[in-house]
């Protein structure tokens, strides 16, 4: 049994929450490596659907170990709240299965009010973040000046901690960016208590996961956001402030890259992405709105509409090259029924000229014209068939071509949000 990364392969929203919840079944640790609760990841058994921000999700599964990786940024009463919601919907989530990384860096106050108060006077430049603070907790990380979960425990180093940083964060809040100080008697009660309650979670996560290997268990490496959102080969600067490829597994829980051993990416049928940013496939008008409301785009941590448009074969091939994706796990292909015509981008031109790789600029990014190939849709609804053989031929077809431009191997083919609603092609496992 490997270990796994399971990572979006376009802008976020992929479905990595359920296919998660599926392979978690098979696996003994699910660990969050990167990012925050700008993450909204929907499981949906039966009738109940649960979107999880912090917490891996494997969460809903007994017997799991889940755990949050020292990459991951947490917002402690919103991971609280998560928790409490969980416990009283009937599933465990307490310390005999949950572990957090005392690495793990706290997203603070003034990281959501600089957050905010940047997107609100940023005009055209704005990035339409989530709003959770996620970018200046990552600076002040990097910065040096970050408060980590083994600080939010010890209210002795949280107090040093909040007194060395506060007056300049307070300073840049204020002059620069015109909002309220934050005062330290607000902040150190309220977060010295979300420290006491989060205690008994904190784990050496390095050491966890490397000696439960030696002991034989398998670890699924849960990533959140997408490939192109990544710090480093997204669409920067419309990017979140992580390493949400695969690579970042790595540095994001404390265990050798030598230990991983395949990365499934998942992508959707076709594409969406929600803030602002290139995105060279968006179908805008009436088409676009269609394909939004057949899907239920709309952000499950947000909830702000999600911009559609068709399948980038480019962009996938581009991040299975950088995260070494070796296969798909293809969702929402139940959403395309009902379209005459559907589209997949094959190539990229700029000002006139085909690319041979994907654009590291935004300018350029801006000014893309995509090369469509067009194939017919299908009107049928799939969203009942059991396998392969069920679908339309124009589905196959899809399928197939996907397949050959991405030069991945598609995994599985998932056709509604519920657990049952999945079509096997390949053994990811064997
Ligand atoms: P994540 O952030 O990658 O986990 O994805 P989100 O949860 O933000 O968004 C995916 C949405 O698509 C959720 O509402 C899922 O319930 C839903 N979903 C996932 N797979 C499928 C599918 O195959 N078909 C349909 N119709 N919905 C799906
Ligand atoms: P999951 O894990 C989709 C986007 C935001 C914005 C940019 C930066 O559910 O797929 P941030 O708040 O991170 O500083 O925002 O990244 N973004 C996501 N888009 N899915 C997500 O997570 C996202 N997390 C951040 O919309 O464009
Ligand atoms: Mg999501």
């Amino acid at each position: 049994m490997p270990n796994v990364v399971v990572i979006g392969a376009q802008w976020g929203d992929e479905g990595k929450g359920r296919i998660v919840d599926l392979i978690s079944e098979k696996v003994d640790i699910v660990v969050r490596y990167q990012g925050g609760n700008n993450a909204g990841h929907t499981i949906v058994i039966g009738e109940e659907k649960v979107v999880l921000h912090h917490l891996p999700s494997g969460i809903l599964r007994d017997g799991k170990i889940s755990v949050i990786g020292n990459g991951v940024v947490i917002d402690p009463k919103v991971l609280i709240q998560e928790i409490n919601e969980l416990t009283q919907a009937g599933y465990t989530a307490d310390e005999t299965n949950l572990r957090i990384s005392d690495r793990a860096h706290i997203i603070m106050p003034y990281h959501r009010a600089i957050d905010l108060a940047r997107e609100s006077t940023n005009g055209k430049g704005k990035i339409g973040t989530t709003g959770r603070g996620i970018g200046p907790v990552y600076e002040d990380k990097a910065a040096r000046r970050g408060v980590k979960f083994s600080d939010l425990i010890n209210p002795e180093a949280l107090s040093e901690r909040l007194k060395n940083v506060l007056e300049e964060r307070n300073s840049y809040l204020t002059k620069v960016l015109g909002g309220e100080p934050i005062e330290f008697d607000d902040i150190f009660s309220e977060y010295s208590r979300y420290g006491q309650e989060l205690k008994r979670y904190a784990c050496d996560v390095s050491n966890l996961l490397n000696k439960s290997m030696a002991n034989g268990k398998n670890i699924l490496f849960e990533g959140a956001q997408g490939a192109l959102l990544d710090i480093d080969f997204g669409t920067y600067p419309y990017v979140t402030s992580s390493s949400s490829g695969s690579g970042g597994a790595s540095p994001g829980t404390g265990v050798s890259p030598t230990s991983i051993d395949t990365v499934l990416g998942i992508a959707k049928a076709y594409t969406t992405r929600v803030g602002e940013g290139p995105f060279p496939t968006e179908i805008l008008g009436e088409l676009g709105e269609k394909l939004r409301e057949a899907g239920g785009e709309y952000g499950a941590t947000t909830g702000r509409p999600r911009r559609c448009g068709w399948f980038d074969a480019f962009a996938l091939r581009y991040a299975a090259q950088i995260n070494g994706i070796s296969s798909i796990a293809l969702t929402k292909l139940d959403v395309l029924s009902g379209f005459e015509k559907i589209n997949v981008c094959v190539g990229y031109k700029y000002r006139g000229d085909e690319l041979s790789s994907f654009p590291s600029s935004s300018h350029i990014l801006d000014e893309i014209e995509p090369i469509y190939e067009e194939m017919d849709g299908w009107q049928e609804d799939i969203s009942n068939a059991k396998d392969i053989s069920e679908l339309p031929e124009q589905a196959r077809k899809y399928l197939e071509k996907l397949e050959d431009l991405t030069g991945v191997s598609i995994y599985t083919v998932s056709l509604g949000p519920s657990r049952e609603k999945i079509i096997f092609l390949n053994n990811l496992f064997s």
